[in-house]
Formats: structure tokens, C-alpha cells, sequence
């Protein structure tokens, strides 16, 4: 979870058992660097770390926001004393130079979002690493299963977050977990990782019936203080239920799914296109970072699952353990009341 992870959440979930993933797409080289080395510092378990493709790259620098944006922007700026005018330009590093220190550092288990580059999959392999990518669809599962990589997570359309879609329009693309998993795991040839509205033993245990060899739980980790996410949007999270969220575009400029706030619906109603990711993210930039110093939930991105009713407050090894248990407990009486 870029912006959602830190060192210390990942070390808390490998050294309880799970695979702890650090969300670096935002991480500059020398961030990066310095993050892998703290966690290895901590712990001898194996960890992830997630990266976006290189499409992310891929938009048009010159493109500039429509005069409606620009007036909610500068009417927002006004309201939260913001004097600068946004910088547009893609606030991520380069994807390839981000994979290089990867590899470089031998990250046992790498990830991407909105697909891998098959170049990328062949270097993770050369280094004798791992690669995982998200599908949303059973054609982009069967094309990473053509590219090579070693499992696939099948992220169903509750997830919070970005829509890792890269094939087609996202909005054909939104299908539920139950629906995605066991449609993928019988198209493909590698295991596959169920994520999206995921919060307890019920949803892990689901999702291994439904042919899932494992799972990939995002928002049930926002409720940990070592995920490091502002108050104001845990304190949201907290007041929020599954019908709080909703997918869009608005925010960043590439669907996902997160709590709608005065932001998403002011630029969602504008009569004009709105920019490309990372643009569009860019535009909003000093808003989001003056409206968490305010504390005020009008402006900022706060990615949440359509499971958020389920967030728990505890700590990242609590959680893990009772999953654990739970999971073991759970999938027991199952087997006991056939
Ligand atoms: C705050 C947040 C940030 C996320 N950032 C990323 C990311 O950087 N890379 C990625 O592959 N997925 C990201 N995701 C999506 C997760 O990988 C996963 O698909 C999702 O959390 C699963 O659904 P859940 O949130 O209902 O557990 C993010 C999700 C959340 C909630």
C-alpha cells in the first residue's frame, strides 16, 4: 500500500507468519534503499515489495487541468490558506530505476501493479527472485501467466486502492472477489492470492475454498498503527461503512477505490475531462497535504475496501494472530460440521 506501509508493518506481518509488503511506487531510489535496509535489519523473514509499471509513466506532461478544476483548486486553496500554485508533474520515480535497487538489494519477492513489463519478470527471474502481479480480469491473469510470472493476485473490485486493470476499461473490470477468484485460479497454470474485501478469518478461509492459495488483505491493515496513515483518515475509516466507498477517478486520475469525501464529488460533477494519473494527483497535491495538517476529511485521498466496517484498532501482530487462529479455528468447524 504506497503511502499506507511502512517498514515496520512489514516486519510486524513476516515475523508473524504472513508476507509483509512495503508499497514503494512513491519511494525515491535512496527512500527505497534505506526502507529495505530497515527492514532487514529487523527481520531475517522474507518480505515484498510492490512497485507500478512503467505505464504509469506513460501520459502527456503538457496536458493541463480545464478552467472548472482550476477554479475548485484555487476556491480549495483559498479555503485551507494555501498561496502556491500546484506543480504538474509526476510526483513517482522511475519504475525501472526503482527495480534495479531490487534487484540490486535481492528483494526475495517483487510486485506490480497495473501489469509487468515481461523484460521486468525475465531480469526478477535472471536474479533468481520472485515476481507477482494483480489481475482484475481473467484475461489479464491469463496474460501474466503467459509472461511468466510466478503468482497472480486476483484483485476483486471491493479492494481499496488503485484497480491494478491494464487491459480494457476499467469499469468492465469491476468484479467482486467471489466472482474473480475461482475464475482465475482455473485459467492459470501458478497459485493464485485472493485480495479485496478481506478483513478476518471468514474472508481468509472463503477465499482458500475458493481455490486461493493465499490472500492479500490491504484496509483491515490501515487500522494498525504501524501502517502510519494520518489520523484524520483513520478517524474516517472509523465512521465509515461499506457504502462510503466508491471507485473513481477524481482523485489521482486512474480508477480506485477509496472513501468519497467534498473533492471526489465537486470534481466528479465537472462538465470536462479531467487529467491523466499522475497529473491529476498532482493537481491536488498541496490540498491534500494542507488538509491533513488541518485535519480536515473534505480534501484528502483516503483509500479504503468496501470491508472498512470490519477495520479493527490493533496492532499489526495482534491482527496477525487472530487471523491465524481464527483462520485454523474456523476452517476446523467447517470440517466438522460436513
Ligand atoms: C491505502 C491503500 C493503498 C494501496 N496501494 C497499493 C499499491 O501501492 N500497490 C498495489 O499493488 N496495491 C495497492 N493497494 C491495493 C492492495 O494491493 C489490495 O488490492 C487491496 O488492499 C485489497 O483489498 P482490501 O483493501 O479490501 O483488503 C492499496 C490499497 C489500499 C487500501
Amino acid at each position: 500500500m504506497a503511502g499506507a506501509t511502512t517498514a515496520e508493518l512489514v516486519v510486524a506481518v513476516s515475523e508473524a507468519g504472513g508476507l509483509g509488503g512495503l508499497g514503494a511506487a512513491a519511494l525515491t531510489p535512496e527512500r527505497l534503499r534505506r526502507q529495505i535496509q530497515a527492514i532487514r535489519q529487523q527481520t531475517e523473514k522474507p518480505f515484498n515489495v510492490n512497485l507500478f509499471s512503467p505505464v504509469v509513466q506513460d501520459f502527456d506532461p503538457a496536458a493541463r487541468p480545464g478552467p472548472a478544476a482550476l477554479a475548485l483548486i484555487e476556491q480549495y486553496s483559498r479555503e485551507l490558506g494555501i498561496t502556491t500554485t500546484p506543480v504538474l508533474e509526476s510526483q513517482y520515480p522511475d519504475p525501472g530505476e526503482q527495480l534495479a535497487i531490487l534487484i540490486e538489494e535481492r528483494v526475495p519477492i517483487i510486485s506490480f501493479h497495473f501489469g509487468v513489463e515481461p523484460e521486468h519478470v525475465e531480469a526478477i527471474h535472471d536474479a533468481g527472485l520472485m515476481v507477482l502481479c494483480s489481475a482484475t480480469t481473467v484475461a489479464e491473469a491469463r496474460h501474466l501467466d503467459a509472461i511468466g510470472v510466478d503468482a497472480i493476485i486476483a484483485q476483486g473490485s471491493e479492494a481499496g486502492g488503485h484497480r491494478g486493470t491494464f487491459i480494457g476499461d476499467f469499469r468492465q473490470a469491476l468484479i467482486g472477489t467471489l466472482a474473480l477468484v475461482p475464475q482465475v485460479v482455473d485459467a492459470v497454470s501458478v497459485p493464485v492470492v485472493a485480495a479485496g474485501g478481506i478483513m478476518d478469518a471468514r474472508g481468509i478461509v472463503a477465499c482458500r475454498a475458493l481455490g486461493a492459495a493465499g490472500v492479500q488483505m490491504g484496509t483491515a491493515f490501515l487500522g494498525c498503527p504501524e501502517s502510519g496513515i494520518p489520523r484524520v483518515w483513520q478517524e474516517q475509516l472509523l465512521r465509515s461503512s461499506a457504502d462510503s466507498t466508491g471507485v473513481t477517478t477524481a482523485m489521482s486520475g486512474r480508477p480506485a477505490r477509496g472513501l468519497r469525501n467534498r473533492y471526489i464529488e465537486e470534481m466528479e460533477s465537472l462538465e470536462e475531462p479531467l487529467l491523466p494519473y499522475p497529473l491529476q494527483y498532482a493537481l491536488s497535491a498541496s490540498i491534500r497535504r494542507a488538509a491533513i495538517e488541518q485535519h480536515n476529511p473534505a480534501f484528502p485521498a483516503m483509500w479504503a475496501g468496501q470491508g472498512v466496517e470490519l477495520l479493527q484498532i490493533q496492532s499489526a501482530k495482534a491482527l496477525m494472530d487472530q487471523f491465524i487462529r481464527e483462520s485454523r479455528d474456523l476452517a476446523g468447524q467447517l470440517a466438522r460440521d460436513r
